[in-house]
């Protein structure tokens, strides 16, 4: 595993110029932050030694190298999700080689079903901490003392600091913000009203099926960590209706914009 993601990163050094600060991995109908960074480089992720190549619709399946906000910043357009059949070490597989290409912070979007009776559709969450019921944890297995501890510590997930700069930049824009606990799980299925309910009582007010595992891998190296939703439909009793991935990438559409102003601004800022 060591050596893969070591010659991998090399991989990658051979093909840019650029050393990236900021790596950012976008969601499901998310991609247009690509649109504002001056694209220096973009290689396909099946031209990538060792990386798993992703499968679902709204996703392309690229590694951009560029300047937003007048930072260097590598982008995943397309992440690997457990749903899809990736192993836990695969998803986060990405997060290991950034940090070897030397990113010294993570940017994550993703789009979720919200459980907070005072969300609606559109609405854009920081997340500011995190449930793991995905049925694994990337870090199972032997650990690399050199990346990280055995035990990493959970408890500061996601960097307040950070946090406090978006919040600035969203009222300064008048951009409404919800902030709240992302709950990720395996998926492919949407959830019942019972689980929503459920996932609404042990405490979240988001859920979705990616960035715990990503989050989790990047702290376990220290990377500081920021990570936004944006909840497509509504785990909300009384409220629920039938959900499609084509209503997903449609309500994550409209709402992007707000978000790319945030996380563009936020990496000036930075
Ligand atoms: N549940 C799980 N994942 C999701 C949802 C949801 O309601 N919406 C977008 N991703």
């Amino acid at each position: 595993m060591l050596e893969q993601i070591k010659s991998t990163a090399a991989f990658i050094q051979s093909k840019i110029s650029i050393q990236p600060e900021i790596g950012i991995i976008l969601g499901t109908g998310l991609g247009g932050l690509v649109k504002e960074i001056t694209i220096k480089h973009s290689i396909n992720y099946e031209d990538i030694p060792n990386f798993p190549v992703s499968t679902v619709e709204g996703h392309s399946g690229k590694l951009i190298f560029g300047e937003l906000g007048g930072k260097n910043v590598v982008a995943m357009q397309g992440r690997f999700h457990y749903y899809e059949g990736y192993d836990m070490k695969q998803v986060t597989f990405p997060v290991r080689v950034m940090k070897c290409l030397g990113i010294q912070k993570l940017f994550v979007s993703n789009a979720a079903g919200g459980v907070n009776a005072n969300f609606e559709i559109g609405d854009l969450m920081i997340i500011n901490d995190h449930i793991n019921m995905f049925p694994s944890n990337p870090l199972i297995g032997k650990n690399i003392p050199e990346w990280g501890p055995r035990f990493p510590d959970m408890s500061d997930v996601y960097d307040k600091n950070i946090i406090e700069k978006a919040k600035k930049i969203a009222a300064k824009n008048n951009i409404n913000v919800q902030e709240g606990v992302y709950l990720g799980l395996s998926g492919p299925t949407f959830e019942t009203p019972a689980e929503y309910k459920f996932i609404q009582i042990i405490g979240a007010d988001a859920v979705g099926m990616s960035t715990v595992p990503e989050i989790i891998v990047a702290r376990h190296m220290s990377i500081p960590c920021f990570a936004m939703s944006i909840i497509t439909d509504l785990g909300v009793a009384g409220r629920i209706v039938k959900v499609t991935h084509e209503d997903v990438i449609e309500a994550a559409a409209k709402a992007e914009i707000k978000m790319t102003l945030i996380m563009k601004e936020l990496i000036r800022e930075l």
